[in-house]
């Protein structure tokens, strides 16, 4: 049986943090630091540069996940890149992060799109790749400019995002290292998160931005969570109490308390990085994951549990020993 297993992690942030107060400034919001700190937990994020695009975090944060793991660029045999703002309609995000690596020997190169779930899908996908034997050394990535589609006049969401990547180097191994993983989907609730505009004759049409109604979406995410980290517990024939790292997708520290209370998983056992980096859509979860590892928290042989939901909807757990 082939297993696969993370050989490597890697992130990047593009500039300096924008603190709430900076943020405020910028756009003349009618909010407060206390409020945003009080409802998510979100002290400061980071915003990309005008001309920075996704497929350039996307190549910082894979160059150091291959150093990491000891891998060049032509080792690569599979590049999956999770995005909802790719650096263009087409070609996709991967490709182009292909291209800028350097890598020039045909590998597949693709994106996902299933928004903050879309780092654990992505993940998903390589898996089966590797356990099916027609790829060895995949590298995944959650790549994010979510500052581009923000109405910095809506007070309501432009406060919650920011930009970056994580990456893995995902790899066959004879160890196991993913245990289970579960990706779920249910469409009927589009209209709760959503960028509704359209591409339409080479020009966006309607509305660009994002549009969310947060309670809505604050009590779907803390359910469906809790759901999926139980059916990959129960698919690996696992408990709670052996998970040593909860990765949640970083949207909220409210969402990530509630999940780890529903999962009767300690607080201190959940990696948070929201507070630094806000939500960075399918870019949180791979940065929380190499934040926690460069730190020192997360150690080889733990068990971790990552999971994440998003627009679509979308939702999906992966359970692996690191
Ligand atoms: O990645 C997955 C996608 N997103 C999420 O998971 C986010 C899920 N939802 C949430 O995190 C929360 O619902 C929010 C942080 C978005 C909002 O927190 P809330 O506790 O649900 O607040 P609320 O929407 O009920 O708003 C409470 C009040 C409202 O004023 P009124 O109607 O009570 O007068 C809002 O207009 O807070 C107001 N408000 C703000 N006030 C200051 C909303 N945004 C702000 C703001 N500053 N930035």
């Amino acid at each position: 049986m082939i297993h696969t297993r993370i050989s490597g992690t890697g992130s990047y942030l593009p500039g300096e943090p924008v603190s709430n107060a900076a943020l405020i400034a910028a756009h003349g919001l009618d909010s407060s630091g206390e409020w945003i700190v009080e409802r998510t937990g979100i002290r400061s994020r980071h915003l990309a540069a005008e001309g920075i695009a996704c497929s350039d975090l996307a190549l910082e944060a894979s160059r150091r996940a291959l150093d990491a793991a000891g891998r060049k660029p032509a080792d690569v045999d599979l590049i999956i890149v999770a995005t909802s703002t790719p650096d263009f309609v087409f070609p996709s995000a991967a490709a182009l992060l292909q291209h800028k690596l350097g890598i020039t020997n045909g590998a597949p190169a693709f994106d996902v799109q299933a928004v903050c779930s879309g780092f654990v899908y992505a993940l998903t996908i390589a898996e089966k790749f590797i356990a099916s034997g027609s790829h060895k050394c995949a590298l995944v990535v959650g790549a994010e400019v979510f500052s581009r589609i923000l109405d910095w006049k809506d007070r309501g969401t432009c406060v919650l995002f920011g930009d970056g990547a994580g990456a893995v180097v995902l790899e066959a191994s004879d160890t196991p290292g993913l245990l289970a993983s579960a990706f779920h989907a249910d469409g009927s609730h589009h209209g709760i998160l959503s960028v509704p505009g359209q591409i339409c004759g080479g020009v966006a049409t309607g509305d660009p931005f994002l549009r969310m109604d947060g309670q809505a979406v604050f009590k779907f995410a803390v359910k469906v969570l809790a759901d999926v980290a139980n059916e990959v517990l129960a698919a690996a024939g696992m408990t709670a109490a052996q998970v040593d790292w909860l990765i949640p997708h970083q949207a909220n520290v409210r969402i990530l308390q509630a999940t780890a209370k529903k999962l009767h998983i300690p607080p201190e056992k959940c990696i948070v990085t929201v507070d630094r980096h806000g939500n960075t859509s399918a870019a949180s979860i791979p940065l929380a994951l190499d934040d926690a590892v460069r730190g020192g928290k997360i150690q080889r042989g733990q068990h971790l549990l990552l999971e994440g939901v998003g627009g679509g909807f979308t939702w999906g757990a992966t359970l692996l020993r690191f």
